[in-house]
């Protein structure tokens, strides 16, 4: 990857082998152009004749000049008031109640590597010449302010990823009312714009609407990432696919309130904006103090969505995912969750744990209700001690049994909230996001810890450590159940209160930074009623994340299909529950629950102790399949071949790098009698190997497999009566192919 200079006439481009980006110095204002975002071009001195000016009846920056407004000038990171119209990146209140900002260009540096971001996730390097950094210096001589733009290309990853940076080098502090991580002028507007809504048990759906002119945006105003709607959007040509086509991808590394927006100009520009959303926020700067934006991730892929998830997956994978469990493969667990919710004891516990041992299962999950007086929802939240009624030798006396049996023991905590009758409530009734004077609403019965105080963070860090450091703990489920209202933090003057969210949720990524630096071989999962907090931020500190509460094996295949749209199948968290189904009621056949878990991280979620042999039986072989094939599965290049959301067939595969390896899921909703037929083509296979079909034992040509397709129907030719006798699938069916590269025999 390179980043080319022209001191001379002031442009940037940086470039790898895929993409290339490119902006310049305005010769009069000495803002910032931008020229180009796309598919690599090749580098020339000057890209000036990229440069397009109209007169326009607009308002203009300089007097006698009629081509100086900002309103038809792409910019990298613009402001409003001084001739542009449109939506900013950045907004401002200064001491005189003025909004007008100029922030103009003073220096750059190219610093090899990646730098990283105070206190907030991003990707990063390992070695330096993995990426370049570009940071550009502007300066508002008004504001006596600086404003860094960071801009880092990878050589490896097809992605630049974008964030800023404001510092107050003034004497007087001003506000900042927006501070966007990216912006970027596209110059048309012939796409659809692809985004993951949702809500709770139905999370990362797939919405894909045309742009129109004006804005349209996805946002949280929650406090979370939220079930609404992820940090993510992409724009995509019409025409692009799957797998072909152009494709914009923006995914912000953040955890709390977001925007992401399109604003479609009256001249067909769009604009694309992601960061922190700026409703409820207001940050106040004093002299010295500094600014740091979360991290967008953008990628541009020529090779479809799966092209741009693909890029996505092995980014966050690799280098946003850290520590030790990183690149482990995850164990198998069993979480008791759906197997008892609030009604066990150690007994019970035991027992479960006892017989999933017994089927290859290896970690024990103890979920809510293990402390105070925790029998239901309503109560207990912040006594992190363990309830002597159920578990008579505490915490640490059941993880020292459950590791005796031969297994790992993990535990559940919701770290960052409170319920009324505890003692933490007692001692500190300040301490719950509440605004002076009015009702606290409640979510679940509970209240939220103002994490936006570091008291409070380090007291929970206390709570949360003695129970760990006494205990066999090797994994942790951080859940979170209700979003913030009211507000309000006692801890900040009247003028700071538009902190609080943001500093609420670098709360909770300084209690994670400290657990894991603590605690480095603890296996983290984030959670969030199921997948409310399901971001790019969270899996900086937790590698998995619990993708739904809805476990049903048809609904779970839209929501894993739209989490992978960005996230990598190794963060998400899957498991094979009961049936009827605790969610929909639905029952599906045991086979294809572990079928839609195993593109996932693989567990159970239900009594293995009431099944039946037979059942048993089934579950120690999907066990003993997916520990045979969860290093494949999780390193694997992961491709979408057909859309839930489109048809009542659904399929997706994983195809190892060096392409010998392949496992197909093939899912089929509803039963259709006398049916078409049905070929599945594959992806990402070597043209020219040869792959066995395991369990069929029939053999094709990659080229075979991608073009022509697996043949799913039999070939009943003289035999047409075993037609009639055959076993109907019925619903919800599915089918596993487990292709592996064989040497070609003089037959083939
Ligand atoms: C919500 C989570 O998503 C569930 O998996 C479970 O942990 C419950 N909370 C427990 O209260």
């Amino acid at each position: 990857m390179t980043i080319k200079v022209n001191d001379a006439t002031g442009e940037f481009h940086l470039y790898n082998e895929k993409v290339s980006y490119i902006f310049r110095i305005l010769e009069k204002s000495s803002q910032l152009e931008h020229l180009y975002y796309g598919m690599k071009i090749k580098h020339r001195d000057s890209f000036k004749h990229f440069i397009e000016r109209e007169v326009r009846p607009s308002c203009n920056m300089f007097e006698g000049d009629h081509t100086s407004s900002l309103e038809h000038i792409k910019q990298e990171y613009p402001s409003f008031g001084t001739t542009d119209y449109r939506s900013p990146a950045h907004l401002i209140t200064d001491g005189i109640g003025s909004h007008i900002t100029n922030f103009q260009f003073e220096s750059y540096q190219i610093i090899q590597g990646k730098p990283r971001l105070a206190n907030l996730p991003a990707t990063y390097v390992e070695n330096e010449d993995e990426a370049e950094t570009l940071e550009i210096t502007l300066k508002d001589d008004v504001l006596k302010s600086k404003l860094i733009l960071s801009y880092t290309i990878y050589t490896e990853h097809n992605v630049i990823c974008r964030n800023a940076r404001f510092t107050n080098s003034g004497d007087d502090a001003f506000y900042l009312n927006n501070a966007m991580s990216a912006s970027v002028d596209l110059p048309d507007d012939r796409y659809e714009m692809i985004h993951l809504y949702g809500a709770w048990a139905r999370e990362a759906h797939v919405e894909v609407q045309k742009l129109s002119k004006g804005i349209q945006s996805i946002y949280s105003a929650r406090g979370a990432s939220s079930h609404a709607h992820n940090p993510f959007l992409a724009l995509k040509r019409p025409e692009a696919t799957e797998h072909q086509g152009e494709v914009y991808g923006f995914s912000l590394i953040y955890s709390g309130n977001f925007l992401g927006q399109v604003e479609v100009d009256t001249y067909g520009v769009s604009r694309v904006q992601m960061g922190i959303n700026p409703f409820q926020f207001q940050w106040k700067l004093h002299p010295g103090e500094t600014f740091q934006t979360p991290e967008c991730v953008m990628v541009y892929s020529d090779e479809g969505l799966n092209g741009m998830s693909q890029t996505y997956h092995r980014l966050y994978r690799s280098r946003l995912a850290r520590g030790e469990w990183r690149d482990k493969v995850r164990p198998i667990l069993i979480n008791n969750w759906e197997a008892t919710y609030f009604n066990f004891n150690e007994d019970k516990v035991l027992e479960i744990a006892e017989t999933a041992k017994d089927l290859g299962i290896e970690l024990f999950v103890l979920d809510d209700g293990w402390f105070g007086e925790r029998h239901d929802d309503s109560s207990s939240l912040g006594d992190w001690f363990a309830n002597k009624e159920k578990l008579p030798q505490g915490i640490k006396g059941l993880s020292e049994k459950v590791e005796a049996l031969g297994m790992k023991f993990g535990l559940w905590f919701e770290p960052e909230m409170v319920s009324k009758d505890t003692k933490l409530f007692h001692d500190h009734p300040d301490w719950i996001i509440s605004t002076p004077g009015r009702r606290a609403s409640h979510g679940r019965n509970q209240f939220i810890l103002d994490f936006s105080r570091d008291e409070v963070v380090d007291h929970i860090f206390t709570l949360i450590d003695d129970v760990i450091s006494d205990s066999k703990i090797s994994y942790i489920k951080w859940d979170m159940n209700r979003y913030i209202t009211e507000a309000y933090s006692a801890g900040l003057e009247a003028d700071r209160q538009g902190e609080v969210y943001h500093r609420y949720i670098l709360g909770v990524y300084r209690l994670y930074e400290r657990l894991i630096e603590e605690y480095p071989h603890i296996l983290f999962e984030s959670c969030a009623g199921g997948g409310a907090r399901f971001d790019p931020g969270m899996l900086y500190y937790a590698p998995q994340a619990w993708a739904s509460d809805d476990t049903d094996a048809v609904e779970r295949l839209k929501i894993q299909y739209g989490t992978s749209i960005v996230y990598p199948l190794s963060s998400i968290g899957s498991h094979v529950s009961a049936v009827p189904n605790h969610q929909v009621g639905r029952m599906t056949p045991i086979e294809s629950r572990a079928n839609v878990a195993y593109f996932g991280t693989f567990g159970y979620e239900l009594d293995v102790t009431r099944m039946e042999d037979d059942e048993k039986e089934k579950v120690m072989q999907q066990v003993a399949f997916f520990k045979e094939k969860r290093s494949l599965i999780r390193n694997s290049d992961f491709y979408r071949l057909l859309n839930p959301f489109e048809s009542n067939e659904v399929s997706w595969m994983v195809v190892s790098e060096d392409k010998k390896e392949a496992i197909v899921g093939y899912y089929k909703v509803l039963a259709k009698p006398n049916d078409k037929y049905y070929r599945l083509k594959l992806k990402g296979l070597d043209p020219d190997k040869l792959y066995l079909i395991e369990d069929s034992g029939s053999t094709h040509y990659g080229d075979e497999l991608m073009n022509v397709g697996i043949i799913l129907g039999e070939d009943f030719t003289d035999r047409a009566s075993d037609y009639w006798q055959k076993e109907k699938s019925g619903d919800f069916s599915s089918k596993l192919f487990v292709l592996k590269e064989i040497e070609p025999s003089n037959n083939n």
